[in-house]
Protein backbone atom coordinates (compact mmCIF):
# COMPACT_ATOMS: atom_id res chain seq x y z
CA UNK A 1 0.00 0.00 0.00
CA UNK A 2 1.24 3.46 -0.99
CA UNK A 3 2.01 5.54 2.12
CA UNK A 4 0.49 8.87 2.12
CA UNK A 5 1.77 12.01 1.83
CA UNK A 6 0.43 12.93 4.92
CA UNK A 7 1.13 9.69 6.97
CA UNK A 8 4.77 10.42 5.64
CA UNK A 9 4.91 13.88 7.10
CA UNK A 10 3.81 11.77 10.51
CA UNK A 11 6.65 9.33 10.34
CA UNK A 12 9.17 12.22 10.00
CA UNK A 13 7.54 13.72 12.80
CA UNK A 14 7.79 10.66 15.26
CA UNK A 15 11.25 9.69 14.77
CA UNK A 16 13.30 11.31 16.90
CA UNK A 17 17.18 10.73 16.10
CA UNK A 18 18.39 14.37 13.97
CA UNK A 19 20.41 12.22 11.01
CA UNK A 20 17.03 9.66 11.08
CA UNK A 21 14.82 11.90 10.70
CA UNK A 22 16.18 13.72 8.27
CA UNK A 23 17.29 10.85 5.67
CA UNK A 24 13.40 9.94 6.64
CA UNK A 25 12.36 13.92 5.39
CA UNK A 26 15.12 13.17 2.41
CA UNK A 27 13.64 9.91 1.18
CA UNK A 28 9.81 10.88 1.69
CA UNK A 29 10.59 14.29 -0.70
CA UNK A 30 12.57 11.98 -3.37
CA UNK A 31 9.05 9.40 -3.45
CA UNK A 32 6.57 12.53 -3.66
CA UNK A 33 8.59 14.86 -6.34
CA UNK A 34 8.90 11.26 -8.19
CA UNK A 35 5.62 10.74 -8.36
CA UNK A 36 4.49 14.24 -8.94
CA UNK A 37 6.85 13.59 -11.91
CA UNK A 38 4.81 11.05 -13.24
CA UNK A 39 2.15 13.66 -14.05
CA UNK A 40 -0.68 11.95 -11.71
CA UNK A 41 -0.15 11.57 -7.82
CA UNK A 42 0.51 8.26 -7.48
CA UNK A 43 1.06 9.21 -3.77
CA UNK A 44 -2.54 10.71 -2.42
CA UNK A 45 -1.87 13.27 0.14
CA UNK A 46 -4.24 11.31 2.67
CA UNK A 47 -4.98 13.37 5.72
CA UNK A 48 -3.52 11.92 9.18
CA UNK A 49 -2.95 13.58 12.63
CA UNK A 50 0.27 14.75 13.63
CA UNK A 51 1.89 14.90 17.18
CA UNK A 52 1.15 17.83 19.32
CA UNK A 53 5.25 17.54 19.63
CA UNK A 54 7.77 15.77 17.49
CA UNK A 55 9.63 13.14 18.84
CA UNK A 56 13.32 14.79 19.47
CA UNK A 57 16.62 12.89 20.88
CA UNK A 58 17.18 12.60 24.36
CA UNK A 59 19.85 14.71 23.77
CA UNK A 60 20.45 17.96 23.36
CA UNK A 61 19.05 19.12 26.76
CA UNK A 62 16.53 21.97 26.13
CA UNK A 63 16.67 24.87 28.39
CA UNK A 64 15.06 28.02 28.73
CA UNK A 65 16.92 30.84 26.71
CA UNK A 66 18.40 32.23 29.55
CA UNK A 67 19.98 28.93 30.73
CA UNK A 68 21.64 28.67 27.41
CA UNK A 69 25.18 29.42 27.81
CA UNK A 70 26.09 32.97 26.20
CA UNK A 71 28.33 32.21 22.98
CA UNK A 72 31.44 34.73 22.49
CA UNK A 73 31.46 34.08 18.47
CA UNK A 74 35.21 35.21 18.95
CA UNK A 75 36.02 31.69 19.90
CA UNK A 76 36.02 28.25 19.04
CA UNK A 77 33.49 27.21 21.35
CA UNK A 78 31.62 30.57 20.62
CA UNK A 79 31.58 29.22 17.37
CA UNK A 80 30.46 25.30 17.77
CA UNK A 81 27.57 27.09 20.11
CA UNK A 82 26.34 29.02 17.25
CA UNK A 83 26.92 26.09 14.69
CA UNK A 84 24.57 24.05 17.44
CA UNK A 85 21.87 26.56 17.79
CA UNK A 86 21.75 26.72 13.76
CA UNK A 87 21.75 22.69 13.89
CA UNK A 88 18.88 23.08 16.73
CA UNK A 89 16.69 25.66 14.12
CA UNK A 90 17.06 23.35 10.74
CA UNK A 91 15.61 20.28 13.02
CA UNK A 92 12.90 22.33 13.96
CA UNK A 93 12.44 23.40 10.30
CA UNK A 94 12.41 19.56 9.55
CA UNK A 95 9.76 19.02 11.53
CA UNK A 96 7.74 22.58 10.96
CA UNK A 97 7.39 21.84 7.35
CA UNK A 98 5.96 18.46 8.13
CA UNK A 99 3.61 19.43 10.94
CA UNK A 100 1.99 22.06 8.31
CA UNK A 101 1.59 19.52 5.65
CA UNK A 102 -0.26 17.24 8.09
CA UNK A 103 -1.78 19.60 10.33
CA UNK A 104 -3.65 21.16 7.35
CA UNK A 105 -3.92 18.27 5.29
CA UNK A 106 -7.99 18.25 5.64
CA UNK A 107 -7.73 21.81 3.99
CA UNK A 108 -8.44 21.85 0.84
CA UNK A 109 -5.41 23.16 -1.28
CA UNK A 110 -3.86 22.82 -4.28
CA UNK A 111 -1.22 20.45 -4.92
CA UNK A 112 1.82 22.80 -5.07
CA UNK A 113 1.08 23.70 -1.50
CA UNK A 114 2.32 20.88 -0.70
CA UNK A 115 5.30 20.56 -3.35
CA UNK A 116 6.57 23.27 -1.75
CA UNK A 117 6.47 22.44 1.90
CA UNK A 118 8.02 19.25 1.00
CA UNK A 119 10.71 21.07 -1.17
CA UNK A 120 11.35 22.82 2.16
CA UNK A 121 11.09 20.35 4.08
CA UNK A 122 13.98 18.79 1.88
CA UNK A 123 16.13 21.73 2.36
CA UNK A 124 16.10 21.78 6.11
CA UNK A 125 16.99 18.07 6.06
CA UNK A 126 20.03 18.62 3.89
CA UNK A 127 20.77 22.17 6.61
CA UNK A 128 20.71 19.89 9.74
CA UNK A 129 22.81 17.65 8.03
CA UNK A 130 25.34 20.79 7.06
CA UNK A 131 25.20 21.92 10.50
CA UNK A 132 25.64 18.35 12.21
CA UNK A 133 28.83 17.69 9.65
CA UNK A 134 30.44 21.16 10.52
CA UNK A 135 29.74 20.76 14.28
CA UNK A 136 32.13 16.58 13.64
CA UNK A 137 34.54 18.21 11.53
CA UNK A 138 35.65 20.05 14.81
CA UNK A 139 35.04 16.90 17.33
CA UNK A 140 31.65 18.28 18.20
CA UNK A 141 27.70 16.68 17.72
CA UNK A 142 24.79 17.87 18.10
CA UNK A 143 23.36 16.99 21.88
CA UNK A 144 26.74 17.88 22.91
CA UNK A 145 25.08 21.48 24.40
CA UNK A 146 22.06 22.59 25.57
CA UNK A 147 19.54 23.95 23.12
CA UNK A 148 16.77 26.41 23.24
CA UNK A 149 13.18 24.83 24.42
CA UNK A 150 10.80 27.57 23.35
CA UNK A 151 11.09 26.04 19.27
CA UNK A 152 7.94 24.21 19.02
CA UNK A 153 5.87 27.27 20.69
CA UNK A 154 5.19 28.97 17.67
CA UNK A 155 3.80 25.28 15.68
CA UNK A 156 1.18 25.29 19.34
CA UNK A 157 0.48 28.69 18.48
CA UNK A 158 -0.65 28.55 15.31
CA UNK A 159 -1.73 24.91 15.26
CA UNK A 160 -5.76 26.06 14.29
CA UNK A 161 -4.83 28.59 11.71
CA UNK A 162 -3.36 27.89 8.53
CA UNK A 163 -3.30 31.29 7.98
CA UNK A 164 -1.41 32.17 11.50
CA UNK A 165 0.52 29.15 10.83
CA UNK A 166 1.98 31.19 7.59
CA UNK A 167 2.20 34.22 8.85
CA UNK A 168 4.03 33.57 12.21
CA UNK A 169 6.46 30.83 11.21
CA UNK A 170 7.99 31.06 7.30
CA UNK A 171 7.03 35.00 7.01
CA UNK A 172 8.27 36.58 10.91
CA UNK A 173 10.69 33.56 11.95
CA UNK A 174 12.18 32.37 8.84
CA UNK A 175 12.73 35.51 7.52
CA UNK A 176 14.41 36.70 10.76
CA UNK A 177 16.66 33.81 9.88
CA UNK A 178 17.86 36.12 6.19
CA UNK A 179 18.36 38.75 8.49
CA UNK A 180 20.69 37.32 10.66
CA UNK A 181 22.24 34.45 8.74
CA UNK A 182 24.66 37.24 6.48
CA UNK A 183 26.14 38.12 10.13
CA UNK A 184 26.86 34.63 10.82
CA UNK A 185 28.34 33.83 7.62
CA UNK A 186 30.86 37.02 8.97
CA UNK A 187 32.01 35.04 12.04
CA UNK A 188 33.23 32.18 10.04
CA UNK A 189 34.53 34.17 7.28
CA UNK A 190 36.77 36.02 9.91
CA UNK A 191 37.79 32.52 11.59
CA UNK A 192 38.97 30.73 8.22
CA UNK A 193 36.30 28.21 8.73
CA UNK A 194 35.68 27.78 4.91
CA UNK A 195 33.33 24.62 5.46
CA UNK A 196 31.08 26.97 7.56
CA UNK A 197 30.79 29.28 5.44
CA UNK A 198 30.15 27.35 2.74
CA UNK A 199 27.58 25.29 4.40
CA UNK A 200 25.64 28.69 6.07
CA UNK A 201 25.76 30.31 2.33
CA UNK A 202 24.00 27.24 1.20
CA UNK A 203 21.00 27.71 3.83
CA UNK A 204 21.15 31.61 3.19
CA UNK A 205 20.03 31.06 -0.36
CA UNK A 206 17.58 28.31 0.26
CA UNK A 207 16.32 29.72 2.81
CA UNK A 208 14.80 33.11 0.90
CA UNK A 209 12.41 30.59 -1.16
CA UNK A 210 10.86 28.87 2.53
CA UNK A 211 9.52 32.64 3.11
CA UNK A 212 8.42 33.24 -0.51
CA UNK A 213 6.66 29.87 -0.31
CA UNK A 214 5.15 31.67 3.27
CA UNK A 215 3.85 34.91 1.38
CA UNK A 216 2.45 33.01 -1.58
CA UNK A 217 0.37 30.87 0.38
CA UNK A 218 -0.52 33.74 2.38
CA UNK A 219 -1.86 35.75 -0.13
CA UNK A 220 -3.35 33.13 -2.25
CA UNK A 221 -5.73 32.29 1.43
CA UNK A 222 -6.01 36.14 1.32
CA UNK A 223 -7.73 36.43 -1.90
CA UNK A 224 -9.72 33.63 -1.38
CA UNK A 225 -11.32 34.82 1.83
CA UNK A 226 -11.29 37.89 -0.06
CA UNK A 227 -8.87 39.81 3.14
CA UNK A 228 -7.02 42.95 2.56
CA UNK A 229 -3.22 40.83 3.41
CA UNK A 230 -1.67 43.76 4.71
CA UNK A 231 -4.11 44.02 7.84
CA UNK A 232 -4.66 40.48 8.08
CA UNK A 233 -0.71 39.99 8.45
CA UNK A 234 -0.40 42.40 10.63
CA UNK A 235 -3.72 41.13 12.88
CA UNK A 236 -2.49 37.87 12.88
CA UNK A 237 0.93 38.34 13.78
CA UNK A 238 0.10 39.76 16.39
CA UNK A 239 -2.10 37.58 18.09
CA UNK A 240 -0.38 34.37 17.46
CA UNK A 241 3.32 36.13 18.24
CA UNK A 242 4.77 37.60 21.34
CA UNK A 243 6.97 40.38 20.88
CA UNK A 244 7.78 43.12 18.62
CA UNK A 245 9.97 42.53 15.61
CA UNK A 246 13.47 43.92 15.64
CA UNK A 247 15.37 45.60 13.08
CA UNK A 248 18.04 45.46 11.02
CA UNK A 249 15.80 44.19 8.18
CA UNK A 250 17.63 42.18 5.50
CA UNK A 251 15.43 44.81 3.02
CA UNK A 252 16.72 43.27 -0.18
CA UNK A 253 16.06 39.27 0.40
CA UNK A 254 12.78 39.89 2.21
CA UNK A 255 11.59 41.73 -0.81
CA UNK A 256 13.01 38.82 -3.10
CA UNK A 257 10.53 36.98 -1.12
CA UNK A 258 7.88 38.92 -1.33
CA UNK A 259 7.99 40.72 1.55
CA UNK A 260 7.54 44.77 1.62
CA UNK A 261 8.32 47.00 4.28
CA UNK A 262 5.23 47.87 4.71
CA UNK A 263 4.61 44.28 6.37
CA UNK A 264 7.31 44.26 8.71
CA UNK A 265 7.99 47.52 9.99
CA UNK A 266 4.36 48.27 11.57
CA UNK A 267 5.56 45.14 13.62
CA UNK A 268 8.22 46.66 15.05
CA UNK A 269 6.08 49.17 16.97
CA UNK A 270 3.39 48.01 20.71
CA UNK A 271 0.07 48.94 19.30
FE1 LIG B 1 16.96 25.92 6.93
FE1 LIG C 1 13.59 27.35 6.16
Amino acid sequence: MTLSLARMAVEVLTTAEGRAKTALSRAHAARWRASRAEGAAVIPVGTATPPDKPARPDRPELAQPRDVPRRKPGTPEGRIALLHAVAHIELNAVDLHWDIIARFSTSPLPMGFFDDWVSAADDEAKHFNLMADCLNAVGSHYGALPAHAGMWRAAEETAGDLMARLAVVPMVLEARGLDVTPGMIEVFRRAGATDAVTALETIYSEEVAHVAFGSKWFNFLCGRRDLDPKPAFHDLVRRHFHGNLKPPFNVEKRADAGLPPDFYWPLTEDV
